[in-house]
C-alpha cells in the first residue's frame, strides 16, 4: 500500500466539472484580476468570518497579506517584530520586506505555539507588533498576547476555519493574515491570500496597498504600494471551496482523533490544544522521545510507502538567511524541531490509509 503525504486526486476528479464551470464563466466575463468573482468570495469570506466584506482584502499570498498588514500597522525600517522562530520562512520574510527586524521567541512546549513569556522577554521599546502564528491548526491565545499592549497579527495561514471560544482565527488581533497556497485547509489553484480586520482604518490602507497604493486607478495615495491582488480564476475556485471547509473540518477531526487513539501508548505525544480552542486542523504531527527515533520513524515509514514531512526541521533563528539577527537562546523550539514528524493528513484520507500507517507506526515502535 501507498499513502503520500498529500493527495488531492480525488478531491480534484470530483470538483472538476464545477471547476470547469467557474473557469468558463471567468472566461466569458473577460475580467481576470479584481473582477466580480474576487468580490463574491470577499462576500462569501466576509459572511463565513461573521465579518463586514469592506474588513477583508484578499491578495496575492499569505505572505502578502502578512506584508499589508505589517505596512498597514506601519511597521517600517528598524522597528522589532516578536515572532516564533518555529514558523514557516515566509512569516519571517514578511517582516524582512518591511525592513523590520524579527526577534525570535520560543514555543510553548505543549501547544508548541508561541509562547508569552518568552514574548514578555523580548519586548523593547522598538517593539513594533507581534506575530502570532497558529500552528498545525492550533491556535495561540490571543486575548492573552493582546493584554501586552502591543498590535497582534495572526498568522493563520495553517489555521483557517479554527476558533478560540467560538472567534474564528484571524479575527481576534489587529489583523488575520490567510493563505491560500493549495495545501492549505482552504487552498486555490495557485497562490492566494487574504488581509482581515476589525479596524476599517488598516483594512482600507490594505486595499490601496495591494493596489500600488492607489485608492482609485492612477491616483497614488499611499507610499510603499505593491501589487498583490487575486485573480479571478483563483476567486472562483475560492468560493467553491469556500462551502466545503466546515465539512472538512469534520472530517479531519475524525482523522485524527482515530490517529491519536490508534497511536496511543505508543513513545509519541501529541501538541496539546487548550479547551479554548476548535482546531481545524492543517497538518498531524508527533514528537518522538529522540531525534534518533525521528529520523528512525521517517525512513521506516518512507520503506513503507508512507510520506512524512518535517514541519520545520530547521529553526529560523538558526536559518543561514537569518543569521544577521540576534542569536536567541531557545530550547524548546531547537529540541522539538529535532523530533517532530507530519504523518498524512487530509480530508480525503481513507481509513485503510490511516490505518495502514497506524499499523506501520506501531511495528517500528515494536521492532526497536
Ligand atoms: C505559517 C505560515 N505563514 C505564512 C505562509 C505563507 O503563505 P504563502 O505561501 O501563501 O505566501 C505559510 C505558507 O507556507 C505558512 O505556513
Amino acid at each position: 500500500m501507498k499513502v503520500p503525504f498529500l493527495s488531492w486526486s480525488a478531491r480534484l476528479k470530483e470538483e472538476k466539472p464545477l471547476l470547469l464551470q467557474a473557469f468558463e464563466r471567468t472566461l466569458d466575463s473577460g475580467l481576470f484580476v479584481l473582477g466580480p468573482e474576487v468580490e463574491k468570495f470577499e462576500n462569501a469570506f466576509a459572511k463565513e468570518h461573521a465579518i463586514d466584506p469592506a474588513l477583508v482584502v484578499s491578495c496575492n499570498s499569505g505572505t502578502d497579506a502578512l506584508i499589508l498588514g505589517l505596512k498597514a500597522l506601519g511597521v517600517s525600517l528598524g522597528d522589532e517584530v516578536i515572532v516564533p522562530s518555529h514558523t514557516a520562512v515566509p512569516t519571517i520574510s514578511a517582516i524582512e520586506a518591511v525592513g523590520a527586524i524579527p526577534r525570535f521567541a520560543d514555543i510553548d512546549d505543549e501547544t508548541w505555539v508561541i509562547s508569552l513569556p518568552s514574548v514578555k522577554k523580548l519586548l523593547t521599546k522598538k517593539t513594533k507588533c507581534i506575530i502570532a502564528v497558529h500552528l498545525y491548526g492550533n491556535m495561540v491565545d490571543i486575548p492573552a498576547l493582546l493584554q501586552l499592549g502591543v498590535p497582534v497579527i495572526e498568522d493563520v495561514a495553517q489555521a483557517q476555519g479554527s476558533r478560540w471560544k467560538g472567534h474564528w482565527a484571524g479575527t481576534l488581533g489587529a489583523v488575520g493574515a490567510f493563505s491560500f497556497y493549495p495545501t492549505k485547509n482552504l487552498g486555490a489553484l495557485g497562490d492566494g491570500g487574504l488581509f482581515l480586520s476589525r479596524e476599517k482604518f488598516l483594512a482600507e490602507q490594505a486595499r490601496m496597498l495591494r493596489f500600488y497604493g492607489q485608492k482609485t486607478r492612477y491616483q497614488a495615495e499611499l507610499p510603499q504600494g505593491i501589487n498583490s491582488r487575486l485573480d479571478e480564476l483563483q476567486a472562483a475556485v475560492l468560493s467553491l471551496r469556500l462551502t466545503r471547509l466546515a465539512e472538512d473540518h469534520k472530517k479531519k477531526k475524525n482523522l485524527v482523533q482515530s490517529y491519536r487513539s490508534g497511536l496511543e501508548g505508543l513513545p509519541v505525544v501529541f501538541q496539546r490544544i487548550p479547551a479554548e480552542c476548535d482546531p481545524h486542523w492543517h497538518l498531524f504531527v508527533v514528537a518522538t522521545e529522540s531525534h534518533e527515533r525521528r529520523e528512525g520513524l521517517k525512513k521506516f515509514l518512507e520503506e513503507s510507502g508512507i510520506g512524512s514531512l518535517i514541519h520545520y526541521q530547521t529553526p529560523n533563528h538558526l536559518q543561514p538567511a537569518f543569521s544577521r539577527y540576534r542569536r536567541e537562546n531557545l530550547p524548546v523550539t531547537e529540541d522539538l524541531s529535532k523530533r517532530i514528524l507530519s504523518l498524512p493528513l487530509y480530508a480525503d484520507l481513507s481509513p485503510d490509509s490511516l490505518d495502514y500507517v497506524v499499523t506501520k507506526v506501531k511495528e517500528f515502535f515494536s521492532i526497536r
